[in-house]
């Protein structure tokens, strides 16, 4: 554990119960938030490194996209709840998902040697569409868009959650981090996951909702692959393969990649932004694909399939042994003699009496 972040654990306000990962930028700690009669509260606590804090354009760009952020709630996003300080000391506390990322679950895919269903993969990538068309136009207490772009979707910020349900994590957060690093000054820098970067954020231009949609392309191919899109090492290159190089035809490498989904990955991964689908049509058009299934992706699918996936470690949060399905439920109600379609059927029948 990083000696300094137990001020936190000392000025009362936490209590650390493991660390979950190590990053440049931060450690990530699963947490309770402590009030008064022992309250508390189960967060994820995302603890800053002291040499970040110390930047101060790093630290001002910092609290202006978390400031942003604070108040984006919905489904799909991990939820901020606070960012503070404690002598110094940044941190920021949220949503606490349990469950994997989608880096584990492509890793594990590829230890099986098995692709992931198409369903699953499309389920997952509309849902984080849902979460980035709420963010790109989500507006301000006067009605102003904020023009909020993530800039770092990528599998290790969207997880499950054990029960099926997708959330994008670390929203705006990138900023910072992808504009001043107080470890190396010099001016064009890249950090963390360059390898999602859109062309025009690669090149350090102006970016907008639309590069989030081709980075959510590139994450959208490596599900289906299992296979990252673009792989170059070198900066210099990684650009070129970015900006201009061929994209390699899915349906060649995975002949089961339907021809639909190949031409939602294809236009979500158009070099120029103005031809590149909103997060919501990208979303919609995944939607509709599903929905033709007899496989229909749902929440329940998706616990299932991780409950397969990840037999040691998967554990939903309730303890009911089954997953629960609302066509159970109804199942159940009709078995009981209280099937709903009777119901409403006496109630239609007595009102038109
Ligand atoms: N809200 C959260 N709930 C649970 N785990 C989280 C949460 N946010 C991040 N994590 C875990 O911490 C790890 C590190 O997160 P982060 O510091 O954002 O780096 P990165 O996104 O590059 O992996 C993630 O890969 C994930 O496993
Ligand atoms: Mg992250």
């Amino acid at each position: 554990m990083h000696s300094d972040d137990h001020i936190l654990e000392y000025a009362g306000a936490f209590r650390l119960v493991r660390k979950i990962a190590q990053g440049g930028m931060a450690t990530v700690y699963e947490a309770e938030q402590l009030g008064p009669a022992g309250f508390a509260k189960r967060v994820a606590l995302k603890v800053i490194h002291p040499h970040y804090a110390k930047e101060k354009t790093w630290l001002q760009l910092f609290i202006d996209e978390a400031k942003l952020s604070a108040n984006l709630v919905h489904g799909n996003i991990v939820q901020i709840y606070h960012l503070g300080e404690v002598e110094g000391q940044f941190y920021i506390t949220m949503e606490y998902i349990k469950g994997p990322t989608l880096r584990s679950m492509i890793e594990r895919h590829r230890e099986l040697d098995r692709l992931i269903p198409t369903t699953i993969a499309a389920y997952i990538v509309s849902r984080v569409c849902r979460a980035l068309d709420f963010a790109h136009n989500f507006a301000g207490p006067d009605g102003h868009r904020l023009d909020i772009v993530h800039r770092d979707v990528s599998p290790n910020n969207i997880m499950a959650t054990w029960d099926g349900h997708i959330k994008l994590a670390d929203f705006g957060i990138a900023k910072a981090t992808t504009s001043v690093d107080p470890m190396d000054k010099s001016p064009m820098l890249m950090m963390g996951k360059k390898h999602y970067m859109s062309p025009e954020q690669i090149l350090a231009l102006e970016v907008d909702g639309r590069s989030d949609v081709f980075a959510m392309g590139v994450v959208l191919y490596e599900l289906l692959t299992l296979e990252p899109l673009f792989f170059e090492d070198a900066t210099e290159l990684l650009i070129d393969e970015v900006t201009w190089r061929p994209l390699p035809n899915i349906r060649e490498k995975v002949p089961s990649v339907p021809k639909a989904i190949d031409e939602v990955l294809m236009a979500s991964l158009d070099r120029d932004p103005a031809h590149r689908p909103s997060a919501a049509t990208m979303g919609k058009a995944l939607d509709r694909w599903c929905e033709a299934q007899s496989v229909v992706a749902t929440p329940d699918r998706l616990q299932e399939h991780l409950a397969a996936l990840f037999p040691s470690t998967y554990q939903p949060s309730t303890a009911s042994g089954e997953v629960t399905r609302f066509s159970n439920f109804q199942h159940g109600l009709r078995r009981n003699g209280h099937d709903p379609r009777g119901w409403l059927g006496r109630l239609l029948h007595r009102m038109r009496a």
